[in-house]
C-alpha cells in the first residue's frame, strides 16, 4: 500500500542487496519494497518459517531482478555466493518464537547468534556498505520504566531475547573491529498482512485475526493488560531503507522501531473483533506465558535523529490492511 518511489526515489535502483529470510514475514515486504524500487535482490531462505508464497504477489514484476536462493545462513559456502557484489544486506532470518526458545535454547543460539555472525563473515569479505539487523524489543525484558530508551540497560527474559542482543553487539563489534558499517533496528511487535497466523507461536494479531475468522475466541495469555507498540510491516521497511541510505556511519548503534504508541491485548481483542465483523467474540483467558513481558512502549527520539525515521502508517490503518488481508487469507 506505501508508495515506495516517494519515500526512496531512485536510491536503491540497480544495487544488489541481499535480504535474508526474505520468504519471511518482514523480508518479504522488505524484498517487495526493494524490487518496486529497482534493486537486484536476493533472497536467501531456508523455508523453516517462510514460504515462496509470500513472493508471488511481486515475482512477476520483479522478473530477473529477484533471485530466489533456498539455503540457510549456517550454511557459509551458500552465504558467499548470494552476497556477492552485494552493496547491502537486510538480515532478516532468525527463529522468532519466545517460547519456543525457552525449549530449544541451543537451537536457537546457532540459527540466531551463529547464523548472523555468518552473515557478518561473509559481508564483511564481500565488501557490502552495511549491514542491516532484525533486533527485538525483547531486549528491554520487563524494566518498569517506559517508554524504553535505547540507553536503558538490557534486562533479556528469554534465550530468543538474548541471542537478539548477542547479536546487536556483534553488530556493534564488527563496526569497530572492521569497519562494516551496521546498524541494529528493535522492532517493536510488527504486524502485517502475510504475518504466519498457522503456527502454534503465532503473533499476537495473526493469532487473533484466525481464530476471530474461524469464529473462535481468541485467546489471551495473561490477564490482557498487557501492551505492546504495534507496528504497521511498512514502518519496519521503511527503517531498513532509511538505515541502508544514512549518509553518516550507523556504527552498530541500536535504534528503535516503532509506533510510539501502545495498546493493551484487551483492547486489541475489542478492536480486531469489530473490524472483523465478530463483536460478540469475547476473549478467553489463559495462564501467562514463560518469557513473555507485561509491558512494551519504544521512545523514537533515536530513531528521529539516526535515521530521520517516522513511522509511515500508523494502527488503526495498519491493522485495517492486515485484517482485509486475512480475510482473504484464512
Ligand atoms: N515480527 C516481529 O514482531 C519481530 C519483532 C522483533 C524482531 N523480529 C525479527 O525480525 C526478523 C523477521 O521476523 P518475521 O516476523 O518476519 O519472522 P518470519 O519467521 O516470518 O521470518 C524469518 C524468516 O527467516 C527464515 N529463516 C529461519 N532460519 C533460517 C536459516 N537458518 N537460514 C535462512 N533463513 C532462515 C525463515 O524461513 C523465515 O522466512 C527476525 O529476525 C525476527 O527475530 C520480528
Amino acid at each position: 500500500m506505501t508508495d515506495w518511489q516517494n519515500f526512496h526515489d531512485s536510491f536503491f535502483s540497480n544495487a544488489r542487496v541481499l535480504v535474508t529470510g526474505g520468504a519471511g514475514f518482514i523480508g518479504s515486504h522488505l524484498a517487495e519494497a526493494l524490487v518496486r524500487l529497482n534493486a537486484k535482490v536476493v533472497v536467501l531462505d531456508d523455508l523453516s518459517g517462510g514460504d515462496r508464497v509470500n513472493l508471488e504477489g511481486f515475482a512477476a514484476q520483479a522478473g530477473d531482478r529477484l533471485e530466489f536462493v533456498e539455503g540457510s545462513i549456517l550454511d557459509q559456502p551458500t552465504l558467499a555466493r548470494c552476497v556477492a557484489g552485494c552493496r547491502y544486506v537486510f538480515h532478516q532470518a532468525a527463529l522468532g518464537s519466545v517460547p519456543r526458545s525457552v525449549a530449544e535454547p541451543r537451537l536457537f543460539n546457532e540459527v540466531n547468534t551463529t547464523g548472523t555472525l555468518n552473515v557478518l563473515e561473509a559481508a564483511r569479505k564481500a565488501g557490502v556498505e552495511r549491514v542491516t539487523f532484525a533486533a527485538s524489543s525483547s531486549a528491554y525484558g520487563d524494566s518498569e520504566t517506559l517508554p524504553k530508551i535505547e540507553s536503558m540497560p538490557p534486562m533479556p527474559k528469554s534465550p530468543y531475547a538474548a541471542t537478539k542482543l548477542a547479536c546487536e553487539h556483534l553488530m556493534r563489534a564488527y563496526s569497530a573491529s572492521y569497519g562494516l558499517d551496521t546498524a541494529a533496528l528493535r522492532y517493536f511487535n510488527i504486524f502485517g498482512p502475510r504475518q504466519n497466523a498457522n503456527s502454534a507461536y503465532a503473533a499476537v494479531i495473526a493469532a487473533f485475526a484466525k481464530a476471530l475468522l474461524e469464529s473462535k475466541n481468541p485467546i489471551i495469555f495473561g490477564d490482557g493488560t498487557q501492551s505492546r507498540d504495534f507496528t504497521f510491516v511498512d514502518n519496519a521497511v521503511h527503517a531498513n531503507l532509511l538505515a541502508a541510505r544514512c549518509a553518516e556511519p550507523v556504527r552498530g548503534q541500536v535504534v528503535n522501531i516503532a509506533c510510539g504508541r501502545r495498546v493493551d491485548l484487551n483492547e486489541l481483542a475489542q478492536i480486531m473483533a469489530e473490524v472483523l465483523g465478530k463483536p460478540d467474540l469475547k476473549p478467553v483467558y489463559e495462564a501467562e506465558r514463560a518469557g513473555d513481558v507485561k509491558h512494551s512502549l519504544a521512545d523514537l527520539t533515536q530513531a528521529r535523529s539516526v535515521l530521520g525515521y517516522e513511522p509511515i502508517v500508523d494502527f488503526r490503518l495498519g491493522l485495517a490492511a492486515t485484517a482485509a488481508w486475512y480475510r482473504q487469507a484464512v
